[in-house]
């Protein structure tokens, strides 16, 4: 039987060139201008599952994007995995800010990755991750040793909050019974220092308005005397935060699991160089809320930024003019036990609260999502860890992430099924970011160590 290294290095160039094929396409959930793309991607990954020998593979319609399901079936006795992932990407922009156009894959070498990366949206964050399943899927019907049965789910809307797969999932439940999840949206230490995510963080996303005069007005004429919108928005957000960097808004913290002495210890002990950290960003120094490392506070606690913030005259020059609105979207990261639909609720009535009668505010939540854990001493997760091990030579560490694919914790309540949560990517693949890029070596260890999880979970199950 052929080894899974034997089978990537006979087929690399051809695994390479299907992901570019599939990076040209601009899959972006989030503008209806490029829907007919999505649906070509939709169209793409349901072929590239057929042709991986998929025994079924069909597109579920929704009322947004369809979902990609395949399945292969070989003995109802044995375990079954289902594989989650993503087909549609953030949008590009900044546009100017990419050195090769978004959707115009190109390889190239870079620092941490010396055998080069393709730089494409979308490439790490998801279908580059997610196409490493197809290909693994691939190499076990080849070679005639898939240990278990397989679901796939394909969605093409986690990057707008993962509507459409909700219901489907609750209407699906039998259809998608499975005996653990597995997913690689998330990231790894680094190259040579895997790990695993055992934690993903909640989301509550809320869009705010502040409303002044009726109309735009002449800032000499009216100003200093009626309330400016983007002052008086810019003075409430600054106000979310003291000066210890805790979140101001009362109840907030209420229900946040703070973790014990021990796992704050255990947490401390996965390599990490502040120095290092923040020479990537050309930052002089770290912020966050006092009395936490900056690794917790980006994964154990919860937080509250700005997206985006407008209004008023942004164009060429100077206008004079007081702005009749203000707008921000904001983002507030969650952590176990925080409730998404209260905490929107609480940020709600808090901004409402302190606005002044100047101004008129409005809040329209968006979507959200719980945190989720996943337990150590989970079969799922013994059989990634010695996956990562046996192909990288080195134990691999748990590690909870700062960011949120909301899908997960409704997979638990709904399919009472744990998701293993198998990322390759890296920090500094700049996901989301201008010239995002996928390891070309994260891309084929993946595709490599994925077998290994089938068979380890297998064996443990
Ligand atoms: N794959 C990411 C989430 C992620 C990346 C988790 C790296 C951990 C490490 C996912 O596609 C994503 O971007 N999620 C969104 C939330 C969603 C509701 C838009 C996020 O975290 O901002
Ligand atoms: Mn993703
Ligand atoms: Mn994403």
């Amino acid at each position: 039987m052929q080894s899974v290294q034997e089978f990537i290095q006979v087929n690399k160039n051809r695994f390479i060139n299907e992901l570019i094929e599939l990076l040209k396409l601009p899959s972006i959930s989030a503008d209806p201008a490029y829907k007919s793309e999505v649906l070509k991607t939709a169209d793409a990954v349901k072929k590239a599952l057929e042709l991986a020998g998929c025994q079924t593979v069909e597109l579920c319609q929704t009322s947004g994007y369809p979902i990609v399901y395949g399945e292969h079936i070989i003995d109802a006795n044995l375990p079954t995995v289902l594989v989650y992932g993503h087909y549609d990407v953030q949008p590009a922009d900044p546009i100017e800010l990419w050195h090769s156009p978004p959707f115009e894959p190109i390889i190239k070498e870079t620092e941490t990755h010396p055998d080069g990366a393709i730089f494409a949206r979308g490439a790490c964050d998801d279908k580059g991750q997610m196409y490493m399943h197809i290909k693994a899927f691939e190499y076990l019907i080849q070679s005639n040793s898939l240990p278990c049965n397989v679901k796939f789910m394909i969605e093409g809307e986690e990057e707008v909050g993962s509507v459409s797969l909700g219901d489907f999932v609750k209407a699906n439940k039998e259809k998608l019974k499975n005996d653990v999840i597995l997913i690689s949206d998330t990231g790894m230490i680094s190259n040579s220092q895997p790990s695993i995510t055992t934690g993903l963080r909640g989301l509550s996303y809320v869009e705010v308005e502040v409303t002044g005069p009726n109309r735009d007005l002449h800032s000499g004429l009216y100003g200093g005397a009626v309330a400016n919108p983007i002052n008086i928005l810019t003075q409430m957000i600054a106000s979310l935060h003291d000066e210890n960097n805790h979140i101001t808004i009362p109840r907030f913290y209420d229900k946040v699991i703070e973790l014990s002495d021990e796992e704050r210890a255990e947490m401390a002990k996965a390599p990490f160089s502040l120095e290092d950290y923040k020479n990537a960003l050309d930052i002089e120094d770290v912020h966050g809320e006092k009395g936490y490392t900056t690794n917790e506070r980006n994964s154990i606690r919860p937080t509250l930024d700005v997206n985006g913030i407008w209004g008023g005259y942004i164009g060429e020059g100077a206008k004079t003019v007081i702005a009749s609105k203000a707008y921000a979207k904001i983002s507030m990261r969650l952590v176990p036990n925080q409730d998404w639909e209260e905490i929107t609720q609480l940020f709600q009535t808090h901004f409402e609260n302190i606005a002044p009668k100047s101004v008129q505010v409005k809040v329209t939540p968006h979507h959200g999502g719980k945190a989720y854990v996943t337990p150590i001493d989970n079969i799922g997760y013994l059989a990634a860890s010695k996956a990562y091990h046996k192909t990288f030579g080195v134990p691999v560490i748990p590690q909870r992430s700062g960011g949120s694919i909301p899908i997960v914790a409704l997979f638990e309540e709904e399919l009472e099924s744990k998701s293993i949560l198998m990322g390759f990517g890296l920090d500094s693949d700049a996901i989301h970011s201008p010239n995002e890029h996928y390891g070309i070596f994260n891309y084929l260890k993946g595709i490599e160590t994925i077998p290994y999880f089938y068979q380890y979970f297998t064996e443990l199950f």
